[in-house]
């Protein structure tokens, strides 16, 4: 049982180009190759936000047609650069999207794990986001599976990733959640997006980690942002043998396909 990881493509509209994240539908694109060669597939994509860079309707409709490509059931989170609306429009078959009304969370199984999206994002707010509602939400769907292994996915970190001009944003009410967290040990892991690079650190009694972005990645410590040379990537998250939730990193250009003879 894995869970695939993808973050902040940040899919623009055709010929809509920033000099700092070229062609980042060509990224996607080599992203699902790297999904579609793995060995075992995992058994689902969970993408974690900046799924576009504005959440105009041109850029979904890309994406959309972008993911049709990809042969795993893939999940979708918005994060700062995208437009709840906009997303569920473009989506409307992904109805999970709508099942709270006033924010973009949802949880499902996969057995045995079971996972819970929860929407962070606010509009016009870069950093991340919870209110009272998210929280009850929250809270509520972790009582109904309290020995459930869980992941917990949202786009903002909710600790402090070393990317400064990130990091100054903040994240709103975000003792709160930890108090949730520290009260559910189930959590076996926190996975994020939105550093476009792949820190790791305890939070609250659980492991929380962000993913690589799809596109170029940024450069820890830097303000302003910076733009780094490693490699694209994803995370992935496997269920064990040994009943244990193994995270990796897994470089889109680390020749994943290769084999030694
Ligand atoms: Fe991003």
């Amino acid at each position: 049982m894995i869970v695939a990881q993808i973050s902040d493509l940040h899919v623009r509209r055709a010929g809509h180009v920033l000099h700092h994240m070229p062609n980042t539908a060509s990224y996607v694109e080599r992203a699902i190759d790297l999904l579609h060669a793995m060995d075992p597939r995992p058994t689902l994509v969970l993408a974690t936000g900046d799924l576009t860079e504005r959440g105009s309707p041109h850029e979904y409709r890309r994406l959309r047609t972008l993911l049709g490509r990809l042969e795993i059931p893939a999940f979708l989170l918005p994060g700062n650069h995208d437009r709840r609306d906009a997303l569920r429009r473009a989506f409307a078959d992904h109805a999970y999207l709508t099942t709270c009304a006033t924010h973009a969370s949802y949880a499902f199984d996969a057995w045995p794990l079971r996972v819970i999206a929860l929407d962070s994002t606010y509009p016009s707010r870069a950093g991340g986001y919870v209110d009272d509602e998210r929280l009850a939400w929250l809270d509520a769907e972790l009582c109904e599976h309290p020995n459930r292994p869980t992941i917990l996915a949202l786009h903002h970190p909710p600790f402090r990733t070393g990317v400064r001009a990130l990091d100054a944003h903040g994240f709103l009410n975000v003792e709160r959640l930890g108090e949730i967290v520290r009260r559910n040990p189930q959590i076996a892991r926190i996975i994020c997006g939105h550093v476009h690079t792949a820190p790791m650190q305890p939070w609250n009694g659980t492991l929380a980690c962000t993913a690589p972005s799809t596109s170029p990645q940024f450069v820890v410590g830097r303000s302003p942002l910076g733009i780094g040379l490693e490699a694209a990537g994803i995370l992935t998250h496997e269920w064990t043998f040994d009943a244990a939730l193994r995270t990796s990193v897994v470089r889109i250009d680390g020749r994943y396909a290769a084999l030694i003879a």
